[in-house]
């Protein structure tokens, strides 16, 4: 049974107590009685494309005819309404709305080209501890009834805000770009994923930014050999594309411009997780003839 009142639960001298602040693996199993698949969007080395990969993927899967909720957990820093376009609409943010300080409906923006979506902000003002992972796990929760998807974009990093953004998953997707650091630090978050309740099977990985001429020159590890290290299956890769960057610099999600190959990309992950069986894309490796020219053409 969940705590349905967790300042109370745990308090030691007024203070709420470890029990109160975590949201724990028998609050997670509870939930997954109810109907949403919780994701949450994870690294451990910063800029590796989480918050892209949110905003592409919930609006994915809201053209697939999902019911999606984005939940911005990079407090302090909130990026997410700005990549969608929506951030002159965001008001109130998760950390008021887990703390039942703010009515749902006031807080999730309702984004105006697909219906089925809604993001829910963070806030620039606050810092990381004004969110615990319970209320977090507990406002997931109680929203698992309402949506299909809930999709949380962590922040980068293992301290309050990453505890929060993990607290309520079901599912998670871990962002690796082709570097040694980010391989190495998404091992260590794999872990922590398990620690924190999310089973083995519902844990995987996105290889996103691979640039082929990169792989050829052996200075980007090749996507084989990352799968390899983190024996962990590979949800898709993603191409280092000029489309995902200028479409970020215009607030609107590359899924929306059909023909680039993130796109079709992003479709194929939102398909994907939602339980069809869809050919991956792999990132083209370079010839030896791609290769030849790469060099005589720098
Ligand atoms: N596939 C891609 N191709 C090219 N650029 C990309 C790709 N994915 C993300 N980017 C760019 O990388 C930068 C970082 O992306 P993003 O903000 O999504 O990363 P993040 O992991 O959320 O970062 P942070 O850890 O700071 O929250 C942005 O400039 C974005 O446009
Ligand atoms: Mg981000």
């Amino acid at each position: 049974m969940l705590n349905d009142n967790p300042g109370v639960n745990g308090a030691v001298n007024g203070q709420p107590g470890e029990a109160a602040l975590k949201f724990t693996a028998a609050d997670k199993n509870a939930a997954k009685e109810r109907y949403a698949k919780v994701y949450t969007i994870v690294s451990g080395k910063g800029g590796v494309g989480k918050t892209t990969i949110c905003a592409n993927l919930g609006m994915a899967l809201s053209l697939l005819g999902k019911k999606v909720l984005l939940i911005d957990g990079d407090i302090g820093l909130k990026n997410l309404d700005v990549i969608m376009g929506l951030e002159e609409y965001s008001v109130y943010d998760i950390a008021a709305c887990a703390a039942g300080k703010v009515k749902f409906a006031s807080a999730a923006i309702q984004d105006p080209r697909v219906s089925s979506l809604f993001v829910i902000s963070a806030s620039q003002s606050l810092d990381k501890s004004h969110l615990t992972p319970k209320q977090m796990g507990l406002f997931c929760h109680e929203l698992m009834k309402d949506f299909d998807y809930i999709l949380i974009d962590s922040p980068s990093g293992i301290e309050n805000g990453f505890a929060c953004a993990i607290a309520p998953a079901t599912h998670a997707l871990i962002v690796v770009t082709p570097e040694h650091a980010s391989i190495r630090n998404a091992d260590r978050i794999a872990g922590l994923m398990e620690a924190n309740g999310i089973l083995p099977k519902n844990i995987s990985v996105i290889i996103n930014k691979i640039e082929a001429h990169l792989i050829a020159d052996s200075i980007a590890v090749d996507p084989d050999d990352i799968q390899k290290a983190l024996a962990l299956p590979v949800t898709a890769q993603i191409p280092f594309d000029y489309d995902v960057i200028a479409s970020n610099f215009k607030k609107r999600p590359v899924v929306l411009n059909g023909r680039s190959l993130a796109a079709k990309i992003f479709v194929n992950i939102a398909r994907t997780i939602d339980g069809e069986k869809v050919d991956p894309v792999i990132v083209k490796k370079m010839g030896i003839f791609d290769r030849f020219f790469n060099i005589f053409s720098r």
